[in-house]
């Protein structure tokens, strides 16, 4: 069983899905054990709390830089013995320390279909005024593995979102969210805990289910 940690820094939507998704039974061979956020006032810890689920406060704050917010989050991540690490809107950039302690064991869901909307700057709501801003039709979301560029790692799975007339950035996001990321986010997961994941430079290769 994999033991998943999920990192946070807000409303934990995302989290929620994987939660809900656990209830099912569908991530198959893993269990979410902890929920770490960067806010100690967001909304993801009382999600995590109604679930059972241990959380823990690493606040960005606490820290003079992201560097030294990553290290103390790799510490509490093999104190944990977490093997496979989530980001789930969390919303600062990781040094290189995390993907040293953890290569190709963490995943991000991002609000666009990367390689569109993505890297330094794009988080959050702005993703999608930047999609609506450019006219682009479709848009998405992404599910990847982190490595040391912002967005950059090998795509494991995406999905597809109709733009629709009279969109503001919070209808998109909602349609992005309900659509794609709470639906591709427990898949990767899921597909990761069962091992059917193998990475050969940026291609991502999906084992069929035996
Ligand atoms: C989600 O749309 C997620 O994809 C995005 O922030 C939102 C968090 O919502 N993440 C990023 O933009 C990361 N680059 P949530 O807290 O309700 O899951």
């Amino acid at each position: 069983m994999t033991r998943i940690a999920v990192l946070v820094s807000g409303g934990g939507t995302n989290l929620q899905a994987l939660i809900d998704a656990q209830a099912r039974g569908e991530l198959k061979n893993g269990t979410i054990a902890a929920v770490l956020s960067s806010k100690a006032d967001a909304y993801a810890l009382e999600r995590a709390e109604k679930a059972g689920i241990p959380g823990y406060v690493v606040a960005r704050k606490e820290f003079a830089s992201n560097r030294e917010m990553t290290q103390a989050l790799v510490a509490k991540l093999k104190e944990l013995d977490i093997g496979l690490v989530v980001l789930a809107g969390f919303m600062h950039i990781l040094t290189e320390e995390m993907v040293q302690a953890y290569p190709n064991a963490i995943l991000n869901v991002h609000p666009a279909l990367i390689p569109s909307f993505c890297g330094a700057g794009y988080y959050g709501l702005h993703v999608h005024e930047k999609a609506l801003a450019y006219g682009v039709k479709v848009t998405g979301a992404t599910v990847h593995f982190v490595n040391e560029e912002p967005d950059g790692g090998p795509i494991i799975l995406q999905k597809a979102v109709d733009i629709l007339p009279g969109d503001t950035p919070e209808s998109l996001q909602r349609r992005v969210m309900e659509q794609a990321e709470w639906v591709i986010l427990p898949q990767a997961v899921s597909l990761f805990c069962q091992g059917r994941l193998s990475v050969d430079g940026r291609i991502v290769s999906i084992k069929k289910e035996e």
